[in-house]
């Protein structure tokens, strides 16, 4: 267990990742507070690109990854998989059978293998309308898988277990490490981070997010005039006054 005062859980792409100068700020100013903060990224990567991204930009080493959209959660430096998660979301799921059945449609671009796994599986479907994503929908829960399906940045759609999301996965990494939910800060910029709001977090949304997160608010929502990592900073000064402790 972390032994930590407050915990920020942020998306990576196009929120901490995007400026490189804010970043090196951001960098700065997690090292200031280091040991009193729990680090956790929330993103649609997998592991290693993740490992990639810390060893080669201003990232700060988390404490905590949840990777895959909430699908995966590992603990850095150990690269150590959070052993009961996956049994935890392997519930009414069946990964193959959402392949199967969405094998022959032609407007689903089944994104690259890369970025598939057992429990996510991701298409490409560029500008869907919200009946014709409650229609994909009805098609998964009609064979009987109970599905998250997120939709983000007017392209990406992935079907998850209905047990996993980045919302989820930070709820439990909050509560394992007792960390109470009035002292959790989540930030983000498209449709996958709209789970990780709420909760009783308090939550910022970067000045260039996606519309789907633009028009999200809420009373614990911060929307940030600042871009990427200089919007987090601006969202930690808002909630926190920029202190941990
Ligand atoms: C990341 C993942 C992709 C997913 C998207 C939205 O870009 O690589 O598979 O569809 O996030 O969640």
């Amino acid at each position: 267990m972390l032994s930590k005062e407050r915990m920020l859980i942020s998306d990576l792409d196009g929120t901490l990742i995007g400026d490189d100068k804010s970043l090196e700020q951001f960098n700065q100013w997690v090292q200031s507070c280091r040991n009193q903060l729990g680090l956790v990224y929330a993103t649609g990567r997998f592991l290693p690109s993740i490992i990639e991204a810390v060893r080669t930009t201003a990232l700060p080493a988390p404490d905590i990854i949840i990777s895959a959209v909430g699908t995966s959660i590992y603990h850095y430096p150990s690269n150590q998989p959070q052993s009961d998660w996956h049994k935890h979301i392997n519930y009414n799921w069946n990964a193959q059978k959402i392949r199967d059945m969405f094998a022959k449609r032609s407007e689903l671009e089944l994104q690259p293998d890369e970025f598939q796994s057992d429990y996510k599986v991701s298409y490409y479907l560029r500008d869907a309308t919200p009946e014709q994503l409650q229609s994909l929908h009805d098609e998964v829960t009609g064979v009987s898988i109970e599905s998250e399906m997120i939709y983000s940045s007017n392209r990406d759609l992935d079907f998850l277990p209905i047990r996993a999301d980045k919302g989820k996965a930070a709820v439990f990494v909050a509560s394992h490490n007792q960390i109470p939910a009035e002292r959790v800060l989540v930030s983000g910029d498209t449709g996958n981070d709209r789970a990780l709001f709420g909760h009783g977090f308090c939550g910022i949304v970067v000045g260039n997010a996606q519309p789907e997160l633009k028009n999200f608010t809420g009373p614990q929502v911060y929307h940030a005039r600042q871009s990427f990592a200089a919007g987090v900073l601006e969202g930690i000064k808002h909630w926190w006054n920029g202190k941990i402790s």
